[in-house]
């Protein structure tokens, strides 16, 4: 098996190739987020017990108690604020460097998407009348250009193009999953923990571009393989970057919530990283609905970063926040905050055919939180479907 990162981001000839100006901007970009998130973001907590608390409590005559006060008292500290005005200045510079060689190649990346579409083995399909939650309206995601619903045009691709490109450019510097992708981790916890299990129809809720839905068409090469988000951009992206991979995937704009499938089609139901940019309310329809497509016997399993806000203490909290408040991720906290048993359960999941916890990945570099949810009264596996309690990491979104 592979060590290196191809295994998480597999080349096609859709990624655009940067030239030396371009390549050299992106490596700036790297090493400046890589020196805010693991050397100079550590050390807010130093910050905080250091010059805010201090200063907070002589002008306040009391300690800050509720996330809001603590808050208050990082947020006058001007290290703080040094901090988190270059880290959102580090994310908004990575956009514009990945999205220069994208720029620079579009049309003969759209040729190419388009040729790849016309001989193409799966299938897309468009629904222009599908709405969109309000989040994804109003909000460019991670500070994404355009967000996830960028539509310019019937070939337009850029949502898909920069997607994969930011997320490529990001995890370089995490060294997270050298030796398999989140959706191989997936399904090396589905032989766990239902070993019985070959699923032959699946779906992959939310799919972005096509990145974890591609490696379980390639494993289960017999399965009637579907995706759906809600980004024509993402969906034509991901149609033709999935056929590039000798995947065999139908895609269409849906949805998670209320997809246009029939109740029981569907054998396994996935998500990867899709719960955290998603409210409460649709956080709820997304299990209820897994649940809905499920067919007797079938597994649902929705994969997401390690956030359990509720073990972490409240400075902690707050300083995870920065990404709902500053990043363009305004459903973290509702995701940090959720109970993924509860909403397994109250989708119609038996608790006794149910597991939520962490799950490491093969190189043990990171670990994934998974809601895994059995429909009906088939078994599966005691040990790992036992409730773990997540340990607090750092997330990888
Ligand atoms: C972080 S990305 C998912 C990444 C992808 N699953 C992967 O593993 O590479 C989140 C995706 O959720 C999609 N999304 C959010 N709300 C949705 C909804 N209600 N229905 C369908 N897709 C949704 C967004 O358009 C976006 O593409």
């Amino acid at each position: 098996m592979s060590t290196d990162s191809s295994i998480r981001n597999p080349d096609h000839p859709l990624l655009a190739q940067a030239n030396a100006e371009e390549g050299a901007r992106q490596r700036f970009v790297l090493a400046l987020k890589g020196h805010l998130g693991r050397t100079l973001r550590p050390r807010m907590h130093e910050v905080y017990q250091q010059q805010a608390l201090p200063r907070w409590q002589a002008e306040q005559g009391r300690s800050p108690e509720t996330e809001q006060e603590v808050a208050e008292a990082l947020y006058a500290e001007p290290r703080y604020q040094y901090w988190s005005a270059l880290a959102r200045a580090a994310q908004e510079h990575m956009w514009l460097a990945v999205a220069a060689p994208i720029e620079r190649q579009r049309e003969s990346l759209q040729s190419q998407c388009e040729s790849l579409r016309q001989s193409a083995r799966g299938s897309l399909t468009l629904n222009p009348e599908v709405a969109p939650p309000r989040v994804l309206r109003e909000v460019d995601i991670h500070l994404q250009p355009g967000g996830y619903l960028r539509d310019e045009g019937p070939q337009d691709i850029m949502a898909g193009a920069l997607y994969e490109a930011g997320g490529n450019l990001y995890s370089q510097g995490e060294g997270v999953g050298t030796r398999e992708s989140k959706a191989d981790c997936a399904m090396r916890f589905l032989r766990e923990w239902a070993p019985d299990f070959t699923p032959r129809r699946i779906l992959d809720l939310a799919c972005s571009a096509g990145a974890s839905t591609v490696p379980y068409a390639l494993a289960f090469p017999d399965a009637e393989v579907h995706a759906v988000d809600l980004g024509p951009g993402l969906l034509r992206y991901a149609h033709a970057r999935a056929e590039a991979l000798g995947a065999t995937v139908h895609f269409h704009q849906a949805d998670a919530t209320a997809t246009p499938f029939d109740d029981g089609s569907f054998d396994l139901v996935v998500s990867h990283n899709a719960m955290h940019e998603m409210s409460p309310e649709t956080q709820q329809a997304l299990f209820a609905e897994s649940h809905r497509l499920l067919a007797p016997g079938g597994v649902c399993l929705h994969q997401d970063v390690p956030l359990r806000l509720a073990d972490f203490d409240t400075f902690s909290r707050v300083l995870y926040r920065w990404d709902e408040f500053f990043n363009g991720e305004p459903c973290w906290s509702a995701y940090g905050n959720n109970d993924c048993e509860a909403l397994l359960e109250a989708a119609g999941f038996d608790p006794e055919h149910s597991h939520t916890g962490l799950f490491a990945m093969l190189d043990n570099s990171f670990s994934w939180y998974f809601a895994a949810g059995r429909k009906g009264a088939a078994s599966c596996n005691g040990t790992a479907s036992q409730k773990s309690t997540a340990r607090q990491q750092g997330a990888a979104a």
